[in-house]
């Protein structure tokens, strides 16, 4: 798609702008990583919620994609793209209608299940429109949002196999809660930890079950770490394509002060709009445009250090800036590292991709507001 912009900073703000060289240097690393260690790599898309960007990761060498909600599996089908799995249980029969309507034009559809109730749910819908489907075990390991507890999985997998509709594929744990442990060693060793538990379910669930293959696993924090789990097949990271100060500010394998594995490669553009108070200047960037949770927004150029944001309510934010640096004139473009980047992401219906400061392409957030 072309755009009659040229430069960046010429574009309307807020804007996204997505840094491809970043990018591509994102999506060719963990990919490396990946083939280099023999596993899967199934990313995300509940973070960039875009498809074209999913298409990217396939080419690099994904072998699926990951959806948090069906109807983000619905723009993802609808978009040509297939190997979804959904990663949260769907517990309602309008809801597991709507699943099975994605599975009938794509039999490759996977989800999760973490209860009884619905999986008799989906066993009834599956049965009545004479269709059968792969399912993976949620297993919690310790951020107890979904899944079972390890010591009930292979109870509720006897009810998955007592089910001719549901091949039982293997298992998923998500260890959210370690993800952003600042620390290296002690991220890795909670990681290491935690999904230990789920090993011992895989490991069981292999000994009698011969489709159970798969170990879905790891997010961006730990993804080096989880590598070295024999057990785990396939990576289900989602951050490491955009990042965002939230991650940034947590330590690598390479920096103990910093997560240098990755780089920014998502940048949120705000403008100067007032300048008439003492220590500080208001631009157009607010809690509309910029989520308010996880790190500290920061922003790039070495000019603007000195410079701090803070949000400045639902359309602006305010720019401090310390006595060092002369305030920022009207009209005056700031590039900013976000604090959270999937909710952010959720805010705009497009990433400008840049090389550069050259606007290269524009690609659609078509999963955006996609929360069922
Ligand atoms: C179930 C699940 N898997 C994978 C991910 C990806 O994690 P990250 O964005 O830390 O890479 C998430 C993110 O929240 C998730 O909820």
């Amino acid at each position: 798609m072309n755009t009659s912009v040229q430069n960046k900073f010429d574009l309307d703000t807020p804007c996204l702008v997505l840094d491809m060289d970043v990018l591509e240097h994102n999506l060719q690393k963990m990919q490396a990583v990946a083939n280099r260690t023999g596993k899967n790599l199934r990313p995300h898309a509940k973070t960039h919620k875009c498809s074209e960007l999913a298409k990217r990761q396939i080419e690099v060498g994904a072998s699926g994609v990951c959806a948090a909600k069906v109807s983000e599996a619905e723009a993802l089908q609808k978009a040509g793209l297939s190997g979804i799995l959904i990663t949260g249980p769907v517990a309602t029969p309008k809801k597991i209608k709507r699943l099975v309507d994605i599975l009938v034009k794509d039999p490759s559809l996977m989800t999760v299940v973490d209860h009884r109730k619905s999986i008799a749910l989906l066993d009834a819908e599956l049965r009545e429109r004479g269709q059968s489907m792969d399912v993976l075990l949620d297993v919690d390991v310790g951020l107890h949002r979904t899944g079972v507890r390890p010591s009930n999985a292979l109870e509720l997998a006897d009810d998955i196999l007592s089910r001719p509709s549901l091949r039982l594929r293997g298992i998923q744990a998500y260890a959210g809660q370690v993800q952003h442990i600042r620390s290296y060693d002690a991220r890795r060793t909670a990681s290491l930890k935690c999904l230990g538990e789920a090993v011992s379910v895989i490991r069981e669930l292999r000994a009698t079950v011969e489709s159970c293959s798969i170990f879905s696993s790891s997010g961006t924090g730990t993804f080096d770490m989880d590598l070295a789990i024999p057990e785990v097949t396939e990576l289900q990271v989602g951050s490491y394509t955009c990042m965002d100060m939230e991650y940034l500010a947590i330590g690598s394998a390479e920096d103990s002060t910093r997560f240098a594995s990755f780089g920014p490669a998502l940048r949120l553009l705000t403008t100067v709009v007032s300048r008439n108070q003492k220590g500080f200047v208001t631009v157009d960037a607010g809690l509309k445009s910029l989520y308010k949770h996880g790190g500290v927004p920061a922003i790039i150029g070495s000019e603007h250090s000195g410079m701090v944001y803070d949000w400045f309510g639902d359309e602006y934010g305010k720019v401090i800036c310390s006595d060092k640096v002369e305030l920022p004139s009207i009209g005056t473009v700031l590039e900013l590292v976000t604090s959270h980047c999937d909710p952010t992401i959720n805010l705009f219906d497009c990433y400008y991709l840049t090389r550069g400061a050259e606007v290269i392409d524009v690609w659609p957030i078509d999963l955006r507001g996609c929360s069922q």
